[in-house]
């Protein structure tokens, strides 16, 4: 079976990346990770995936002359590694219409809430703020709305008594570690695509 050829765009500690590149060892995981890539030369998973044999790629934003010019170096760079899928994991630079536009059906991302609910930063703390008894995390496809892109897979975590933001946050991210293999794995595959803005379940096996 050949893999899907797969780049995760990191910007920090790089623990989805991390856990997306031990499920697609697997034999029949669809996908294969061939680049990580950072915006932030000091990115942790940067280190990891390299030692790990995966080619690594910095690219600052701050060594172009606008948002364009970065992500269609970004574009570039991915094609030559023959890239067919990109993962953001915890990627903090927002992505133009351009580059959404080119790799429609084929970006994805990660978000530590319940989407449609939490949108952008400090997700934690807004759920904690709002007395909510439930939270989650959220894979979709990227569209030019910011976290506005249709839901792929969720996974949902308890807010119990005592939780802070900070007990919060890895009850979530070890749920994200679950369910971002999986759900990159069903586009992979094929089993769920982009179709006219929306997220269909095709029936292949
Ligand atoms: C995760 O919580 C993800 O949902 C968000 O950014 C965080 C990245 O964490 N988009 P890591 O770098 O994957 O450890």
């Amino acid at each position: 079976m050949s893999k899907v050829r797969t780049a995760v765009l990191i910007s920090g500690r790089g623990s989805n990346m991390m856990a997306l590149v031990e499920a697609s060892r697997a034999k029949d995981n669809p996908t294969e990770i061939v680049a990580v890539l950072s915006n932030k030369p000091d990115a942790a998973g940067l280190a990891w995936a390299a030692d790990k044999g995966i080619r690594s790629i910095v690219l600052s934003h701050r060594d172009f002359k606008d948002r364009a010019a970065f992500e269609n170096e970004i574009s570039r760079r991915l094609a030559g590694a023959g890239v067919e899928l990109i993962a953001l994991a915890g990627f903090l630079r927002v992505l133009g219409p351009e580059f959404v536009t080119t790799w429609e059906g084929r970006l994805i991302n990660i978000h530590p809430s319940l989407l449609p609910a939490y949108k952008g930063l400090d997700t934690h703390e807004r759920v904690l703020a709002a007395g909510d008894r439930e939270t989650g995390c959220s894979v979709h496809f990227v569209t030019p709305e910011l976290d506005g892109g249709p839901v792929i897979a969720q996974a949902r975590v308890p807010v119990l008594p005592g939780y802070t933001a900070d007990t919060l946050a890895a009850r979530v991210l070890a749920a994200e570690h679950r369910l971002y293999p999986e759900a990159l794995a069903k586009v992979a595959s094929g089993r769920v695509v982009l179709r006219d803005g929306r997220v269909v379940e095709t029936g292949t096996p």
